[in-house]
This record gives C-alpha cells, sequence and structure tokens, in this order.
C-alpha cells in the first residue's frame, strides 16, 4: 500500500525519467539500472547521509519529509542511513536503528513514501564500533556520557586502540561477542526486507565497526580475527555471508567500503601497515564470491591525523574504476560528484556502473533536473510541479532578466 494515494503517487512515470527514453539513448546517465529484480528509473542515487533526528532508533515524519523530498526530485535510488544493528552500534544517540522489531513501521513509512515517487528505496545497516556514542556533529565532536543517552562504557571494537583521544575507549570483542554482532546485521537485514526495502548495503567503511577489523591501524587481535588479510577480513566475511543467507536474492546486496586509509599520500599506493586499494580489491573478490552485487567506494575514516584530497572534484573515482576492472563487480562512485556531465563521464568511460550524490543534493534538491538539462535532455518532473516549472534554474539570475521567459513571466495560471 502507497503511503500516498494515488492521486498524489508519481510512481507511473517518475521525476528523473526521459520524456523521449529514445534521446537519452545514448545517455547513460538517465537509462534505467536494473540489478537483480530491481529497476532503478536512472543511474543517480542519493547515498547514505544519517540526519541524527531519530528516537530510540525509530524514523519518524522527519525521515518521511526529508526522503520524501528527495525522492519527489527523481533519483533513481535513495540509500536510507547508517541503521545501527545494536543500540551500541549507533554513531551518535539519534542515529537511526534496525535491532527491535518496532524499528520496522517507521522505516516502512519511510520506504513507502519513497517508492510512492518512483524512487526505490535502499538503506545501510552498520555497526559504529570505536566510533559509536559520539555527540552528533552539528553539536560538535564529542563523547556522550550515559545522562545525555550516551553509552561511552559499552563501545565496542576489534581491539582496545581508541580511535582519537577525545573519543571512547573501546572494550575488546570476545569471539561471543563478534558472534552476536553477526546475527544483529542479519536480524536487521531481515527487518529491513519486512519493511519493504530493496537494496541492502552493509555498512563497511569509515573507520566504524567492520572497517576497523579490516585494517591494521585499529586491529591488532591475535586470534583469528586479526593479523593476516584473511584474518582481518573474516568479521567481514562472515557478516556478509550471514546477512546473504537471509536477504531475499532477488534484491540487491552491496556493501560499502573505504578504499585507502589516506596513510599512504599517494591514493593508490600500497600501505603494508594499515588499509589500502589494493586489499580493497582482494576483499571485493571474496565479497563477490558470497553474492555481493555492488562496491560502494568510499574511502577514509579509519584513522586521524592524514590528508585528504581536497576539493578534486570525483576523487573516489578512481577506487570505483580500479575494483569494477580488478575484482570484475559491479562498482557505485561517490564523492563529490556534483554536475551531470561528470556522473555522465563517468558511467561513459566505463569507471562505474551507479553514480551517487550526496551533499550536492542537500544543497539543491534539482540535482537531477539540474543535470538533465546539462546534457540537453527533457525529463519528467513530479507532475504537481511540472505545469509550473519547466527549467531547473533560471538561466540568468539577475531578477529583471527578461531573457528567460520561462521563469520571469507571471503564471499564467494560478491555482
Ligand atoms: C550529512 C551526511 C551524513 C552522512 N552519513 C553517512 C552514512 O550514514 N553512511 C555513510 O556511509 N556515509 C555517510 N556520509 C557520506 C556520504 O554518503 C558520501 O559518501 C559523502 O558525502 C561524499 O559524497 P558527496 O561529495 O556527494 O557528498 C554522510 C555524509 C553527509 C554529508
Amino acid at each position: 500500500m502507497l503511503a500516498v494515494p494515488i492521486v498524489a503517487s508519481n510512481a507511473h512515470k517518475p521525476a528523473g525519467t526521459p520524456v523521449d527514453p529514445k534521446a537519452a539513448k545514448d545517455i547513460k546517465l538517465f537509462q534505467p539500472f536494473t540489478q537483480k529484480s530491481i529497476t532503478m528509473h536512472n543511474h543517480i542515487g542519493v547515498p547514505p547521509m544519517c540526519m541524527y533526528a531519530a528516537e530510540d532508533g525509530h524514523f519518524n515524519d522527519f525521515h518521511v519529509m526529508h526522503y520524501g523530498s528527495l525522492a519527489i526530485k527523481g533519483p533513481g535510488l535513495i540509500i536510507i542511513e547508517a541503521s545501527g544493528v545494536v543500540p551500541e552500534g549507533r554513531i551518535t544517540p539519534q542515529c537511526a536503528g534496525l535491532w527491535k522489531d518496532s524499528q520496522i513501521e517507521g522505516l516502512k513509512r519511510v520506504v513507502d513514501a519513497i517508492k510512492s515517487q518512483g524512487t526505490v528505496p535502499g538503506i545501510q545497516i552498520g555497526h559504529a564500533g570505536r566510533k559509536a556514542s559520539m555527540s552528533p556533529p552539528f553539536k560538535g565532536d564529542y563523547i556522550e556520557e550515559e545522562s545525555n543517552n550516551g553509552w561511552p562504557e559499552n563501545v565496542v571494537g576489534p581491539s582496545d586502540i581508541p580511535f582519537a583521544e577525545h573519543y571512547p575507549q573501546p572494550n575488546v570483542m570476545t569471539k561471543d561477542d563478534i558472534k552476536r554482532a553477526v546475527q544483529a546485521f542479519a536480524d536487521a537485514a531481515v527487518r529491513a526486507d519486512k519493511a519493504g526495502v530493496e537494496v541492502l548495503e552493509i555498512h563497511g567503511a569509515h573507520g566504524y565497526l567492520i572497517s576497523t577489523f579490516l585494517s591494521s591501524s585499529s586491529n591488532n587481535r591475535t586470534d583469528e580475527y586479526g593479523g593476516s588479510f584473511e584474518n582481518r577480513s573474516r568479521f567481514a566475511l562472515e557478516v556478509v555471508a550471514a546477512v546473504r543467507a537471509v536477504w531475499p536474492q532477488s534484491k540487491p546486496f552491496w556493501v560499502r567500503l573505504s578504499c585507502t586509509e589516506y596513510s599512504n599520500p599517494d591514493l593508490m599506493g600500497e600501505n603494508a601497515n594499515g588499509w589500502d586499494i589494493y586489499q580493497t580489491i582482494r576483499l571485493a573478490k571474496e565479497l563477490k564470491k558470497l553474492g555481493v552485487d555492488a562496491i560502494d567506494c568510499s574511502s577514509g575514516g579509519i584513522i586521524q591525523g592524514v590528508q585528504y584530497p581536497k576539493g578534486i572534484p570525483m576523487y573516489q573515482v578512481q577506487f570505483a574504476d580500479a575494483i569494477k576492472k580488478e575484482a570484475e563487480i559491479a562498482t557505485a562512485a561517490v564523492g563529490l560528484i556534483n554536475e551531470g556531465e561528470d556522473a555522465e563521464s563517468i558511467l561513459q568511460d566505463g569507471k562505474a556502473d551507479f553514480v551517487l550524490v550526496g551533499r550536492e543534493f542537500l544543497r539543491d534538491s534539482a540535482f537531477v533536473l539540474v543535470a538533465a538539462q546539462s546534457l540537453n535532455l527533457e525529463i519528467n518532473w513530479p507532475q504537481q510541479y511540472s505545469w509550473a516549472v519547466k527549467k531547473a534554474r533560471r538561466q540568468n539570475t539577475s531578477k529583471t532578466s527578461t531573457e528567460n521567459k520561462t521563469n520571469s513571466e507571471p503564471m499564467a495560471t494560478l491555482p
């Protein structure tokens, strides 16, 4: 059942689809993208972005409004924000979660709102590990104490190495803790399926739990979960295998990875004492064998005090390209892809199979329309808006301009 009545749905003709599909035959960005039984109506997605607006992990009206307002603007896919598989696996006390059944209903409302606009709903499930129990970034960068609903004494990691001085001291996970965490990922996947989610992504990036097991910078265990590449990968592979066993085969299954931790300033350089692109490629090959359908290629967040490439458009695309070619698995590119032409060039050059646009979507939720306009393609816009708004932006932003008739003329019809 749709969250909105049929009269308000745009699922039959989503925004972001070409008015004339033949006109888009050479434009990959606006062709449909199918994985398993799921078809996204274009190759543009919104990556997971935490909103720090949940209560006890439950999604609420804010999330329906936020994700609905993105879906109505036509991305093919929205990956709902990182949702904790256990309460202590949230980054902040305000993060969303999927650790109990009462959280399914709120998520279903968000999912239904997204679907009602013809966009495919995905979700990222994760465990924050040693970076848990922190404040939302818009409040600062400090530990949330118990008095503020935090759990600094109950933060866990592969080893007892904190992320930074002002982060909690992690408790070393026992093998039973590891087993429980693996099961929690599988249980959260079942809840996501029940809520109607169609693409599931495991958060294996940014220095959260899975990612800290992978890197020897954050994992100094001496048992079968530490040391060699095989041992450091074991937790990630166990999580993926457990989730694969319960997540429907017909629905896409993605994993987000940090492709380097940047301790080597050469992005494509090796890092024998930490995590690098070559280990990521090796892991991607194993993930493919377990039935993962795509790697969402991000980077960083694992260690402090390293330099990130600043202000370089598409700075992570080289990782998506290398993984796609070397591991022969589909990839999603993300990171400073702010222009339609850039997004299209990534697909045309075969560097990734799908493009995710984060902050630019928050800045300008008309990204899809702007991208289509820059590629000279006419796309559908939500029927409720399209009769009034035909172009993404005034071509000349001067208020006195009469050049752009479409947006500067008084409206002929007023509701
Ligand atoms: C507000 C905000 C919240 C984010 N939350 C998540 C998250 O939940 N999970 C995740 O893997 N990445 C998260 N990210 C990273 C984005 O998914 C994305 O990879 C990053 O912003 C780079 O893409 P962009 O340059 O298009 O914004 C977040 C980014 C922002 C700006």
